[in-house]
């Protein structure tokens, strides 16, 4: 292609950086990093945080959408991207570091019961568990699940990873499709959720999963709030079924104030930071792909509409 590179950025978060970025990456583009201010003839990238509704239809002749997201639940909701224009997800390397080490951070604590010692003001031993001895489910065979289960097989825990296509993981046991849930949920003893938002999956941390799990349990969730049951979470902390939860994401962000899961005794709240987009390597990967179009190669990542991810 000989027609000038073309990107607006439709983003909430340091626009201006973005295109500073993308400038860099790629000398030769015209770069805009408000859609309003897009003049003259069509702009082909879309670069896309959460924008307002309507901001993307505003964009004159766009041919790729670019997510800024892993997870694009908000772009596939109808009258957002039009049907047919193809949008990439973002799958980086410097994202899937920082979900392992919070998901690592959160079930060792868990599992080492830092946590309780924290509260403590007497040496009271607790009963300590080798992760030999623990089985843990990773929900998600992903860019993100996929590492974080492998890391938690490394450290010696016992393994399962649960996908649609039951998709194999390095040193962990596999499990595909709606059934599998349920044999990959049945007697874990901790459950990290790294599934992105669809149809299927949401809801899909409710009573029934924390029942199937040992007593006692432990339930981290980084996919979407909409993953969780929030009821069912809280009637099984007080029962005891589980013992702990650690929440990344929340069907209202930021959780307001009056919510009952921040003053909940086993309940961890980080603010949507378990992985945040690098906007570095973000930028990096997105210019490749840019060029990938531009040469008519294929792109990786693309958004498989039917699936929702
Ligand atoms: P991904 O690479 O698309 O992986 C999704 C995984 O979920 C795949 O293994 C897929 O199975 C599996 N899956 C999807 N639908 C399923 C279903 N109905 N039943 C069973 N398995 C199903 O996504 P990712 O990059 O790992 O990201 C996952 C999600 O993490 C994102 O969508 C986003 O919501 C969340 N996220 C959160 C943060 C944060 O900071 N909290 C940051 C980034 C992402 P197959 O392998 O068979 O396709
Ligand atoms: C963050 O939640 C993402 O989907 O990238």
């Amino acid at each position: 292609m000989t027609d000038p590179i073309r990107i607006a950025i439709a983003s909430k978060g340091n626009p201006e950086a973005l295109a500073e970025g993308f400038r860099t990456e790629l000398p030769e583009a015209e770069v805009f990093d408000d859609p309003a201010r897009i003049d003259g003839g069509p702009v082909p990238y879309l670069v896309v945080g959460k924008p307002d509704a309507g901001v993307i239809a505003s964009v004159p002749g766009v041919e790729l959408v670019l997510s800024l997201n892993a997870g694009v639940e908000h772009l596939l909701r109808p009258g957002e991207v039009p049907e047919g224009l193809p949008i990439v997800r973002l799958v980086d390397p410097a994202m899937t570091e920082g979900m392992s080490d919070w998901c690592l951070a959160v079930v060792l604590s868990w599992h080492r019961n830092l946590a309780i010692y924290r509260q403590d003001t007497k040496w009271t031993r607790r009963t300590e568990v080798l992760s030999r001895d623990r089985t843990v489910t990773v929900l998600g065979a992903g860019a993100l699940g996929s590492r974080v289960a492998r890391l938690l097989a490394l450290i010696g825990f016992q393994t399962r990873v649960w996908s649609r296509s039951g998709r194999a993981v390095e040193g962990a046991e596999a499990f595909g499709g709606p059934d599998g849930l349920i044999a990959a949920t049945t007697g874990a003893d901790a459950v990290v959720n790294l599934l992105p938002l669809t149809e299927e999956t949401r809801d899909i941390l409710n009573a029934d999963l924390f029942g199937r799990m040992a007593r006692g349990g432990f339930v981290a969730s980084a996919g979407r709030g909409q993953h969780l049951v929030d009821a069912d979470l809280i009637a099984a902390l007080d029962s005891g079924q589980l013992s702990a939860a650690a929440l990344d994401v929340f069907r209202t962000e930021p959780l307001p104030a009056s919510d009952p899961l921040w003053t909940h005794p086993g309940v961890l709240v980080t603010p949507h930071v378990a992985a945040p987009t690098q906007a570095g390597s973000a930028v990096r990967i997105m210019a490749e792909n840019i060029r990938r179009h531009r040469r008519g190669e294929p792109i990786p990542e693309l958004v498989d509409r039917g699936r929702g991810y």
